[in-house]
Order: C-alpha cells, then structure tokens, then sequence
C-alpha cells in the first residue's frame, strides 16, 4: 500500500489551519487577553434576512410530502442557475443558464476541477495567492511555474511569452492583495491562454466587492468563452461560509484536447458530488433577487467601511498597502523589515490581534501581512487603535 507521496512536498498544515492552530495556543496560554482576528477572511454579519426566508421555505417544502425532494440535480436546480445567469446579464455578461454548476463553493471547485486534466499539465499561478490552487496542484503533481506580484507591477503579473503554460489560475480581485485586474490586463491573459491552448481557471469570489470599473467576470473579455471557467461564491458576497455554496461558470464551446470541459465537469460531478441542498439553493437564488442584491449591498458597505477605517491607519502610518477597495482585504508590508510571521507573533503578542501572513500565499508574500475588513466594526476600530498604538 502507498499514499499519495506529492504530499510530502506539501507545507505541513494548510495556512489557516496554523493561523487557528497559534491563536488558540495564545488565547490558552493568556485566557484573560480580549484577541481581535482579522485573519482568516470568515464574514461576521448575519444571512440576508430573505436568504434566512427562503432557507425555511425550502425546510418546510421538504417536510411535506407534496413538496419534498430527494437527490438534488448535480449542476443544480433550474431556478438557481437561472438566477445566477440573470444576475451576469445585470452587468451585461451573457450566461446561459445550463452553463452554470452549482457547487458547495469556489474553494472545493478549484481544487477538483484537476480532476479533468492531466497530471502532465504545467500550471501557472500567480505568487501571492489563495493556496488552493498550488496545494492541490501540488497534491496531484503538477508542475507549477509561478507569476511573480510584486510592488514594481502593483500585485497583478501579467503573461511572460516564453513561459509555457496549459493551465492558468488568476484571481480578481486578487486574494490576498486586493488588487483587481482591468478589462485590457484580462485581455492579455486571454490572448495568451487562447495563443498555446490553455484554459483559465478565474476565481471571481470577490467580485461583489468591485466599485471601479474593473471586470467582474473574465466573460467581460472578448474570447474568454474560448479558454475560461469561472468559479465564485456566496461566501463573502452573501455570508454564506457556513451555509455553503457556489457556482462554476463552463461556456458550452470550450473545448480542449478533444473533450469538451463543460461534458467532462459534469461527468466528474455526477461521480463524486451529490449536489447542494434544496433549502440553500433556495436561499442563494433569494440572494440575487432584487430584495437579497439590496441587503447584500448593505453588508458589503460595512465591510468596505472597515476596509476604509484600517487603511486610513495604514495611511496615517505611513505604511504601503494594496487593496481595501475593491476588495475586502488590505495587504500591507510589515513594518521595520520584519518577516511575515515575525510580524504576525509581534501582532498577536503586543496587539492581540491576528492577521494572516504573507508567505502562506506564496513567496511573493514574504514581508506583508494580510488584514480583512470582515471583522465587527466595534473590534475593527480596537484592532486599529491597538495596531497604531503599538507602530507609532
Ligand atoms: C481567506 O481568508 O483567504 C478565505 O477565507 C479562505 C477561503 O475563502 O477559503
């Protein structure tokens, strides 16, 4: 018997995994201390009150024998995907409704969309990122090639023509740095994936948060139909990181190696995923209707304020960061040289508050520090307090 020894080249623990892990040896070592984390990006604002609705008409319509339902369909029920394509159509991105997969969120979909490709595929992934997609390319040996972020290009690289690549994660607005790439930038990814035959995996789970006039979906983009899948989430968009569920976008012509993608997920789903619970599909189709997009805008408001409140710290400071407006995080470099995690035990030891390093999104990371918005305004404002407190 062998086990799959890529994971031996994996990081011993998933990076929030550690965060959890030395909070809590902080909290029990010094019970009487009030920690503040601003780490991992889990919302704190409840479910949109129609999301809540729909929740118990969905419960409710299964306890009735008129109205219950057994195995949901595995891409999703008709009137989720529905609303979901109705939702792109609002800012003029044409989905069609059956190339939608409902999932239980961007995270598991872009990790198991490996599953259709080839383990012989080189993947290029953007240095900082989410670590999704390098641990599971790691995990089903891949070769990855990385796009440096760095100051110089503002935390969004861009294609390097004599890199090769068939599979191309890109995520915008970019977790961790909050940068968010612009209709022409996509452009050039596009032609680049369209010029050696590779696909786009595009994370767009934070694309609620955009208030320029960045894309919100890499389908804004001319030809992205030819080379891109598309997965976002309810997750920080609608508080759903403990209801679960997402979405993945397929277009029907996308074709590679022969095989159609949009055929091949769903073979892959059928097998190994059973579908998203009718009462929460009801309450994500609540989320896109005209109500649920209206209370959701309130929430993403408060969150933008926070954002507004740490980097007018930040600013007053004099410490350089990225993001916090068209995205919920701030990604700032760590004062006085120190290392990522330096920084983060100076935090926690001397501010008690808890950030996410940077070199747990990757190399390009090293030196910066992460801190979400998502955190209640009251314990945001404190953190701030005690972080200028602590770096004047
Ligand atoms: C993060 O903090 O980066 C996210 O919450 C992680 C996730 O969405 O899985």
């Amino acid at each position: 018997m062998k086990i799959n020894r890529n994971f031996d080249d994996l990081v011993p623990n998933y990076l929030f995994a550690e965060i959890a892990k030395r909070t809590s040896a902080y909290i029990s070592a010094h019970p009487d201390q009030k920690v503040i984390k601003l780490g991992i990006g889990d919302v704190t604002l409840p479910l949109p009150p129609v999301a809540v609705q729909a929740l118990k008409n969905g419960a409710d319509e299964m306890g009735v024998k008129e109205t219950f339902k057994g195995y949901p369909e595995y891409e999703g029920y008709d009137f989720a995907r529905q609303a979901i394509s109705d939702y792109y159509d609002e800012f003029g991105v044409k989905i069609a409704a059956d190339e939608i997969f409902i999932s239980d969120g961007a995270k598991s979909d872009t990790g198991n969309i490996g599953d259709i490709f080839g383990a012989d595929n080189t993947v290029l992934i953007p240095d900082p990122v989410y670590p999704v997609y390098v641990d599971a390319n790691i995990m089903a040996g891949r070769k990855i090639v990385y796009a440096p972020g760095t100051r110089d290009n503002h935390f969004l690289p861009m294609p390097d023509d004599s890199v090769h690549a068939d599979i191309i994660y890109l995520c915008s607005p970019n977790n961790p740095t909050g940068a968010a790439y612009s209709a022409e930038q996509l452009k050039v990814w596009v032609d680049y994936a369209l010029k050696s035959d590779a696909v786009i995996l595009y994370d767009s789970a934070y694309e609620a948060f955009i208030t320029d006039d960045c894309p919100r979906s890499i389908f804004a983009i001319d030809r992205a139909r030819e080379c891109a899948v598309e997965f976002c989430s309810l997750s920080k968009t609608a508080g759903f990181t403990g209801v679960r569920c997402g979405y993945t976008v397929i277009p029907k012509e996308l074709v590679r190696d022969g095989h159609n993608i949009h055929s091949l997920w769903y073979r892959r789903q059928a097998t190994k995923f059973n579908g998203v619970s009718y009462p929460v599909q009801c309450a994500a189709a609540a989320v896109f209707s005209k109500e649920g997009q209206q209370q959701i805008r309130k929430n993403l408001d408060y969150y933008k304020e926070n954002a507004r409140i740490i980097s007018a710290a930040l600013d007053e400071l004099g410490i350089y960061y990225t993001g916090g407006k068209n995205s919920p995080y701030i990604w700032l470099e760590c004062p006085n040289v120190m290392s990522s995690w330096e920084f983060f035990d100076h935090l926690l030891n001397n501010a008690q508050v808890v950030g996410t390093p940077g070199e747990g999104f990757g190399d390009q990371g090293k030196g910066y520090l992460r801190l979400t918005s998502f955190g209640d305004r009251d314990n945001t404002i404190e953190a701030v307090e005690r972080i200028k407190k602590l770096l004047k």
